[in-house]
């Protein structure tokens, strides 16, 4: 058999749908899987295979889809009334190379993957491959009907099937790979004399067994990989089944997960040797924890790379951060995108950071904000401080040298420099810039007001 990566390949996507059972406004293959809408994963795999094109018939919600995806390369095709999936397939032949072979994946189906896409294009070569399901409860499927020889003849819709049909439990996955040569033949051969009214793409399957065409039909022998997302129920299903893909994978890698079935990454995660994770805690986008990271409990963690041996405590957030190692994070603290935190950084409880670089062993242990700052080596930041980066118009930035210490409640008005070794006094507001080696204070002189009373009531 020739093989089939020679030739190119189409990949026609089908997400005109409306998504009736999902209630929602959204079109249903923007409804989001792991983080990432449906069509999104579907347009993934199907880059993954290198296709010549890729071609989506987009139609319920208008341009809201293909602008989900701007900037790729793909071919947009409207379906301006959803006629049914044979018409669907119809609306992209201008766009079918005359010698591939095209695989029809549906933007609702999200979970099949390359390889079995693979093996179906291959089957599909100069012939006709589906990818079929045993469903123990078929309702709602086209069903295969095979002959004596057990040859695939045709699929026939629930609402059209007999009694005998509908206890058929072979289904039909949606999934088919097809040579455009019969493909494009067989479109123009569609009429909508059905239950429906609909233009059934799943008729190319008898005309492919009345044109002697091989029909290579291939079990799925994982029903998620073909399960269509219907409503809220089966992305809630779909979802749970591949967060425990995703933490198996995990485990198989060695990361200890106290609670396999308490973890959501949605996104990307990297991990090194002995990392450890509690319960609740979610990962988006991309990820990186190193050896031996610990993350405490309830911990969101979005765009951001950990060195090894941090420690994050739990109802910590972290977004668009770089971590060195031997940090310590939290409880409770929130860094946010732009910071940079050196080797063995302390940030305790209720700590803010925002587009700051904090230098190697430096600490700011409790109830802070430091924003816009630039923090070097092994400055202490005392309890309640707070950089003042925003005059209600424009940011600017704090500077605090080597050794500095800033006492508790203090303020830094910025643009404001603090010179290193230089300590600032507890409660101060400092506006100027502070020398380094030196006491910097300013504050109101205490006084006692001798035989002051309290007011009493009148
Ligand atoms: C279809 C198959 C059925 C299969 C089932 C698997 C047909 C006739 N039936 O049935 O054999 O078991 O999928 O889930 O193909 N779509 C369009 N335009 C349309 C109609 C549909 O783009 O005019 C898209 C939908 O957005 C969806 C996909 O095609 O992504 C499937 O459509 P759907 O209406 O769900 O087909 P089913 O009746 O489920
Ligand atoms: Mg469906």
């Amino acid at each position: 058999m020739p093989d089939s990566s020679s030739y190119p390949l189409n990949i026609v996507i089908l997400a005109a749908g409306k998504g009736t059972r999902m209630h929602s406004s959204t079109p249903k293959v923007l409804h989001k899987l792991a983080g990432t809408s449906l069509l999104a994963h579907v347009i993934n795999t199907a880059e993954s295979l290198n296709p010549s094109k890729i071609i989506v018939v987009y139609g319920y919600g208008g341009e809201a889809v293909p602008q989900a995806f701007a900037g790729k390369n793909i071919t947009w095709v409207k379906q301006t009334e959803q006629l049914g999936t044979g018409h669907a397939v119809q609306q992209t032949v201008p766009y079918l190379d005359t010698d591939a072979t095209t695989l029809i994946l549906l933007g609702d189906v999200p979970l099949v993957s390359a390889d079995r896409c693979k093996s179906l294009i291959e089957a599909a070569h100069q012939q006709l491959a589906l990818l079929t399901v045993i469903k123990p409860e078929p309702k709602g499927y086209g069903r295969i009907v095979r002959n004596e020889q057990c040859l695939p003849q045709r699929i026939v819709e629930e609402k059209d099937a007999t009694e005998a049909e509908r206890a058929i439990k072979e289904v039909n996955s949606g999934i088919i790979a097809v040579a455009n040569t019969h493909l494009k033949n067989w479109l123009t051969r569609l009429d909508n004399n059905n239950a429906q009214r609909e233009y059934y793409l799943t008729d190319i399957v008898a005309m492919a067994a009345n044109d002697c065409v091989a029909i290579n039909a291939e079990v799925c022998d994982d029903e998620w990989q073909v399960t269509g997302i219907n409503s809220k129920l089966d992305l809630a299903a779909v979802e749970r089944v591949y967060q425990t893909r995703l933490a198996q994978k995990l485990l198989q890698g060695g990361v200890t997960l106290h609670d396999p079935a308490r973890l959501d990454i949605r996104g990307s995660l990297t991990t090194g040797q002995d990392v450890e994770i509690d319960v609740g805690c979610i990962f988006e986008g991309e990820v990186t924890l190193a050896d031996g990271v610990k993350i405490g409990a309830y911990c969101v963690i979005k765009d951001a790379s950990i060195g090894a041996n941090t420690i994050v405590a739990p109802f910590s957030h972290i977004d668009q951060a770089t971590i060195a190692n031997d940090c310590r994070i939290g409880p409770y603290a929130r860094i946010r995108p732009g910071t940079e935190l050196n080797t063995a950084a302390h940030i305790g409880n209720f700590v803010e950071i925002k587009n700051s670089q904090i230098d190697t062993g430096s600490k700011v242990n409790h109830l802070s904000y430091v924003g816009d700052t630039t923090v070097g080596k092994n400055v202490n930041i005392g309890a309640g401080v707070i950089t003042c980066n925003y005059d209600g118009v424009n940011k600017s930035r704090t500077v605090i040298g080597d050794n500095a210490f800033i006492g508790s409640d203090a303020q830094l008005i910025a643009p404001v420099t603090i010179g290193a070794n230089a300590t600032i006094g507890a409660g101060s507001t400092i506006s100027k810039d502070a020398p380094a080696g030196e006491l910097t204070v300013s504050r109101g002189r205490q006084v006692t007001v001798p035989g002051w009373k309290r007011p009493v009531k009148k």
